[in-house]
This record gives structure tokens, C-alpha cells and sequence, in this order.
């Protein structure tokens, strides 16, 4: 058996063949493809084929190597987090720009991620931030929450992966309650906010075989999808934070734009809030700035 024939046999895509046996074989795609004679042992068939059944059975590519690419970085990721999604990127983006703009009017940002899974937008955001070789990564606090303690376990990993665990601090908890804020602790802060929490439908669930081995918790958004959202503006709204700035960003699905914009204008009336479209031109977030 040699590269060659386990690509003619596979019954994968080529790119996931390519995928399974780089990995398997710990070498590079180009190689794969320029040295298609070399041999492959019994027990790595083997394995592949486990990997194969795997597949075909909707297993996520990045639950069966153990790692997922998000903003050019690496993630360890298990069937404990939710695989991150390419459509996520924009918000370490939209918040990199925030924070750049209060860097400009000299006002230092508290950033938290709630529901952080395997922690991608804050560790992304953080290592985004320490390349700027300004006073951005050391003025700035950043905090990350889940209610899910294996998801935080391997959070904290990928914090170390990154060498951005002494900077980053991880709490486990409800949403907000997870920080146990107080209002002088922020004062004359900016409350920089990003949430990309369950959203998802219970039907647009049972209707994605894709995603059944992804762990409910951080899909099921209940009957209409915005659950949680409802519960972290009630949360927001209850801290009473009257004299801190504070910016929102919730991921949600395009299909909740308007209602998601209507609930929110309920919690905040005088908020400014704006819809931003994903890569895919997609209304994919809501920034709602109080
Ligand atoms: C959609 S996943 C997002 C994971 C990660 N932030 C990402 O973008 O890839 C939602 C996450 O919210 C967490 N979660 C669910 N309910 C929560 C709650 N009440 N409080 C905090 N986190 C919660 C889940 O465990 C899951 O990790």
C-alpha cells in the first residue's frame, strides 16, 4: 500500500484524504502529492480507514486531528468546544478596531469573551494585539468565561499553546456572573464585550446532521435561538454599569438580524446598535454599543 492507492481507494473527498494522511503521516500536503510512492504501513491504513468511517459518520475533520486553524492560528480543539467557524474571524477583527479607536482617546479596554469555548476570539484577539509592540497588550485587561468546565480546560491549553495564559484569565459561570463585575473596577473603562453564544434553533438543529457531534451546550439558542442572549442583556442591564462604556458584539445567525436588533433595542433603548455582515456578506453580528 503507498499514498497513490490509498487516494484511489479512499472514499473521502481528496481534500480530506489529504488531510487524514498528512496528518497520519505528519508531512506536508505538497509532499503527499510529490512522493505518491511511498509506502504506507498496515497500521496506519488502519487508522486511516477508523478516520474514514469517522468522517462518513459526520465527524468534524477537527474533532479527528485534534486541531482547528482560526486568524491564522492553531487551536487544540475536542468534542468538549465547538469547532471555531471561519464566519467568527470578523469579530476579533471588529474588535481589534475598537480597541485601536480607544487607544487613539487614550482609553484603556476591558475585553471578555463569554463562552469562550476553546478560547479562538480571545486568543486571537490577545496575540493580534501583542504584535502591535505598543501599549494596547499591556494596558488592556482580558478575561474569558464558560459554564462548561471541559470547554475552559482546553481553553487554558490553547492560552499556553500560545504562550498568552499569564495574560489571559479564565473564570467558569453563568454568562456575565462568571466576572462578578463591580461598577469601580470599570469605572472610566471601555467594557469591550464579545459573545458568541448558542444561537442556533432546536429545529435548525435536528435539521444539520453536520453538527451532531458538536456539543449542544454551545449550539442550542432554545425555541427562537436568542435564550442567551435575553439572559446576558438581562445580566448587562442588572450591573447597572451607568458610568462605564461598554460595547456588545453577539454573534448570531443572518436569519435573527431584525428580531435580534428588536430584543436588544428592548434591554438597551438608547443604545446605538448596527448589524455587520460575515465574509460571506451574511449579517453575522450585532455591535451594540451602550
Ligand atoms: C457557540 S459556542 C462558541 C465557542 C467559541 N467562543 C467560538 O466562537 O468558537 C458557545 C459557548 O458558550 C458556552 N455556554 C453555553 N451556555 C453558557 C452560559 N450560560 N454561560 C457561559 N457560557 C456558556 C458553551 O459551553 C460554548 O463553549
Amino acid at each position: 500500500m503507498t499514498i497513490a492507492d490509498i487516494f484511489a481507494q479512499s472514499a473521502l473527498p481528496r481534500l480530506e484524504t489529504e488531510i487524514f494522511v498528512s496528518f497520519l503521516l505528519q508531512k506536508n500536503r505538497e509532499f503527499l502529492l510529490t512522493h505518491p510512492e511511498t509506502p504506507i504501513n498496515k497500521a496506519t491504513h488502519k487508522k486511516f480507514l477508523i478516520l474514514s468511517r469517522k468522517r462518513q459518520d459526520n465527524w468534524p475533520v477537527a474533532y479527528l486531528t485534534g486541531q482547528k486553524e482560526f486568524y491564522g492560528l492553531k487551536f487544540k480543539v475536542t468534542p468538549a468546544v465547538l469547532v471555531p467557524r471561519p464566519e467568527t474571524e470578523m469579530m476579533v477583527e471588529e474588535i481589534i478596531d475598537i480597541v485601536k479607536k480607544d487607544k487613539q482617546q487614550h482609553v484603556t479596554s476591558t475585553i471578555v469573551d463569554i463562552g469562550t469555548g476553546s478560547g479562538a476570539i480571545i486568543i486571537a484577539v490577545v496575540s493580534e494585539l501583542k504584535k502591535l509592540k505598543n501599549d494596547i497588550f499591556k494596558n488592556s485587561e482580558f478575561k474569558a468565561s464558560d459554564i462548561s468546565a471541559p470547554a475552559l480546560k482546553v481553553a487554558k491549553q490553547n492560552a499556553i499553546k500560545h504562550k498568552l495564559s499569564s495574560k489571559i484569565k479564565f473564570y467558569r459561570g453563568n454568562l456575565l456572573q462568571a466576572f462578578k463585575f463591580k461598577q469601580n473596577q470599570l469605572n472610566k473603562k471601555h467594557l469591550i464585550i464579545a459573545a458568541n453564544l448558542p444561537y442556533l434553533t432546536s429545529t435548525q438543529i435536528n435539521k444539520s446532521p453536520g453538527i451532531n457531534h458538536e456539543p449542544r451546550l454551545a449550539l442550542d439558542g432554545s425555541k427562537q435561538g436568542f435564550k442567551y442572549y435575553r439572559e446576558l442583556f438581562k445580566q448587562l442591564k442588572e450591573l447597572n454599569l451607568n458610568e462605564v462604556k461598554i460595547s456588545l458584539i453577539c454573534e448570531i445567525d443572518p436569519s435573527q438580524n431584525i428580531s435580534g436588533q428588536k430584543i436588544a433595542k428592548l434591554y438597551f433603548p438608547t443604545a446605538n446598535i448596527i448589524s455587520k455582515k460575515d465574509l460571506r456578506k451574511k449579517y453575522r453580528f450585532l455591535v451594540i454599543s451602550i
